[in-house]
């Protein structure tokens, strides 16, 4: 549809929460934009009312009952909140799933989408899901405030991989999830019996190996667990003063509990004309969602000051926490221009809604397609994505949000710059203008963007022979934390009468400043020159000039952060150097240095834990599942207030006295849950002597549905 502004009086309003719709032009074209908002939650229906726009899909899920989501840190941190969301793509005709953090996710983004709560794939009635129960069983639990969000993205990783994944893929997927209690280990060797090994290992009758001892299919290694060392309480484990306790193998999680089906894509969502959306939330924002770049334009033209959104983890963060209002928010998700990932001549062009991981997998297929030479920049951009954010923000972050954010410690911006990408940038008139992203940044969090602009693509150059790209990024933990400094570097060198020189050469520095900076100085000194160790002490002089952090600069670690501005740079010569002399154009690295040039990879974990077998009663020296894991999984109420009218009612009574809503929370409860009820309710009521009514008590709890 075509559209045009309401009146110029009337766009005031905007402030004021009046509900101003774009009107139709020549007709009512505004009729076109549709405000019925459909999703499913664990394969139910939900037609979503207007008035919304405001709310996050936690907040959603949780107001509707399903309160397995847990809010922790609300900021996408903590992974507490992590469901699966489904959406069907109409090219590959195929269903893609990943996890998300729902408290970042606002309600109308995921319109047209599936999403699968922890409630929605296994519970101790149905049955728990074998992820779940492996989590109970492999002790994985405590608190169990982590566990639904653990839960949901290893259920994610599976539905989404075609092959069995890996260890590592599956420690990734879980780095964007933290827990206070377990220390992590019980969590990864749960989740370790999903990754792919020996397929013979599983179908083979156990295993042996030389000496007799059963192989575990998880660790390889002799299977001690399901040997001599039975941590289940056989009497030969007992006879032992300290076993150690391994990973049960995949075997022993037969999920025959498990009976329910996995929830399939609803057919009626992939069969639904996706619609341009305009909804409404709260306090008079407006929520729209455009399906073409004209749409988006005219939208822009109407309400210059529109917030644009995409994967919402920086403006769900700035409304949640930095008290910021937008009135206006357009949701570029759907917006086919803003998407494209195309192999073009003179490089990539990659649509600014494209999203992080989406650039991942382009990047991967890209570089085995083109092999290294053309590719130092992509695969320097793909190595810094590795340790951007958690899986869940990466599924959702966008490209363009994280460059117009302007962030001083944005991970991409500073290799941006130095790989010398361009940013292509359409205005309302459907001007297009290039500018290079070495411009862009203007100031904090500010750049080279009007109101009427929105920023179209990014366009990376191939690197060229002997043309190499490093990325940097130094944060307190390599997973899921925001970087101290960053870097990107390039340099290109070339032959000049028999000498191999650098001719052009890039630094940027991420983390030391309002915007990232270009070490310019040092620049300058390289070019023409030969890198080698002579150049060193000179240009590190001049990278203090450069990059000079004055001892209040904000971040505070001001002699580290400096030094980590002149270590990436030393990594960064080694580097070249290296490569250089794999070419025989260069003197050879000292070994001392060899491990600088390295990427840093974290190896698997491994871990084992130590019991002391020794009997004491039945559970003491024992590594016994606690009696609310299976509870903690699906996150189901264990119990909830009833008040009875009459003083000292029998339970009995008060069972009879039960709304509607009581009964549906018991008969939701698994018989543990309901004997637990029991008690409570005989506290309740102070009815002890009710307790020969035990027998009927049961039954009745028994027979609520
Ligand atoms: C838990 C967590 C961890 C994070 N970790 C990292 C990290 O390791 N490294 C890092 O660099 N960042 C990190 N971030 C920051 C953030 O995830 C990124 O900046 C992300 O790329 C933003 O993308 P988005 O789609 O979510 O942006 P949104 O929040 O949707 O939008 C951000 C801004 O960009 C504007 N915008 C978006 N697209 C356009 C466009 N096409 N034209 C004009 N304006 C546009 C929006 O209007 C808005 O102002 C983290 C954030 C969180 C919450
Ligand atoms: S509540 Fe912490 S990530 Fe959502
Ligand atoms: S926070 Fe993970 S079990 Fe308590």
């Amino acid at each position: 549809p075509i559209l045009t502004c309401g009146p110029e009086s009337l766009r005031p309003a905007v402030a004021t929460g009046e509900v101003i719709l774009p009107m139709g032009s020549p007709t009512n074209a505004a009729a076109d934009w549709s405000d019925e908002a459909l999703i499913y939650v664990n394969g139910v229906r939900r037609l979503l009312p207007d008035g919304l726009a405001h709310l996050t899909l936690l907040r959603y899920l949780r107001d509707i009952g399903l309160r397995g989501t847990k809010l922790g840190c609300g900021e996408g941190g903590c992974g507490a909140c992590t469901v699966m969301v489904s959406c069907y793509d109409q090219s590959t005709k195929k269903s893609q799933h990943f996890a998300i953090n729902a408290c970042l996710a606002p309600l109308y983004s995921l319109e047209g989408m599936h999403i699968i709560t922890v409630e929605g794939i296994g519970n101790c009635r149905r049955g728990l899901h074998p992820v779940q129960e492996r989590l109970a069983e492999a002790h994985g639990s405590q608190c169990g405030f982590c566990t639904p969000g653990f839960v949901m993205s290893m259920y994610a990783l599976l539905r989404s991989s075609k092959q069995p994944p890996t260890k590592e893929q599956i420690e990734d997927s879980l780095a964007g999830n933290l827990c206070r209690c377990t220390g992590y280990r019980p969590i990864i060797d749960a989740f370790g019996v999903f990754a792919k090994t020996d397929d013979s290992l599983y179908t083979a009758s156990p295993s042996e190996s030389a000496n007799g001892k059963a192989i575990c299919p998880s660790t390889g290694k002799p299977c001690l667990c399901r040997n001599e060392t039975d941590v289940n309480g056989n009497e030969s484990s007992l006879l032992s003063s300290v076993k150690t306790y391994l990973p049960s193998s995949y075997n022993e999680i037969d999920g025959n509990a498990y009976n329910e089906k996995e929830l399939i894509f609803p057919p009626e969502l992939q069969l639904r004309k996706i619609m341009p959306l305009r909804l409404n939330g709260f306090n008079g924002v407006r929520w729209y969602r455009p399906l073409k770049l004209d749409q988006l334009l005219q939208l822009k033209s109407c309400y210059p000051e529109a917030k644009l959104i995409i994967g919402n983890s920086e403006v769900g963060v700035e409304t949640e926490f930095k008290n910021a209002q937008y009135g206006v928010m357009i949701s570029v998700t759907h917006v086919p221009e803003l998407h494209t990932l195309k192999v073009e001549e003179d490089g990539l062009r990659i649509g600014s809604a494209v999203r992080l991981a989406q650039l991942q997998d382009f990047l991967k297929k890209v570089i085995a397609e083109r092999g290294s030479l053309q590719t130092s920049s992509c695969q320097a951009i793909l190595r810094q994505l590795k340790w951007f954010a958690g899986t869940q923000i990466r599924n959702v972050a966008s490209v363009g949000g994280n460059i117009c954010t302007a962030s001083p410690i944005s991970d991409l911006n500073p290799l941006w710059m130095s790989t010398g990408a361009t940013f292509q940038i359409i205005d309302v008139n459907n001007n297009v203008r290039t500018t290079v992203a070495k411009d862009f940044f203007l100031g904090y969090r500010k750049v080279d963007l009007k109101d009427d602009e929105v920023l179209l693509s990014v366009i990376l150059p191939w690197t060229r022979p002997f043309e190499y790209v490093k990325e940097f990024k130094q944060a307190h933990r390599r997973q899921d934390d925001i970087a101290l400094v960053n870097a990107g570097m390039r340099v290109h060198i070339t032959e000049a009468e028999g000498n191999w020189i650098v001719s052009d050469v890039s630094i940027v520095y991420g983390g030391v400043a309002a915007v990232p900076l270009t070490a310019g100085k040092t620049e300058s000194f390289l070019v023409g020159k030969k890198l080698d160790y002579g150049l060193l002490d000179e240009a590190f002089n001049l990278l203090k000039e450069d990059i000079p952090l004055a001892e209040n600069a904000p971040g505070g670690m001001v002699e580290f952060r400096s030094s980590l501005t002149l270590s990436f740079f030393f990594k960064f010569f080694l580097y070249v150097t290296h490569e250089m002399n794999t070419k025989g154009l260069s003197e050879g690295l000292d070994v001392a240095n060899m491990s600088a040039i390295q990427s840093y990879t974290r190896p698997v974990t491994t871990g084992t834990q130590g019991y002391e077998l020794v009997r004491q009663g039945t559970a003491v020296g024992q590594p016994m599942v606690h009696l609310s894991a299976m509870l903690q999984l699906p996150n189901f109420p264990l119990g909830s207030l009833v008040s009875s009218s009459q003083k000292m009612c029998p339970v009995l009574t008060i069972l009879g006295q039960l709304d509607s809503s009581k009964k549906r929370i018991l008969g939701q409860l698994s018989m543990m849950g309901r004997f637990l009820h029991l008690m409570s309710l005989l506290v309740l009521a102070r009815s002890l002597e009710s307790l020969w009514q035990t027998p009927m008590i049961m039954q009745k709890l028994l027979q609520i549905k």
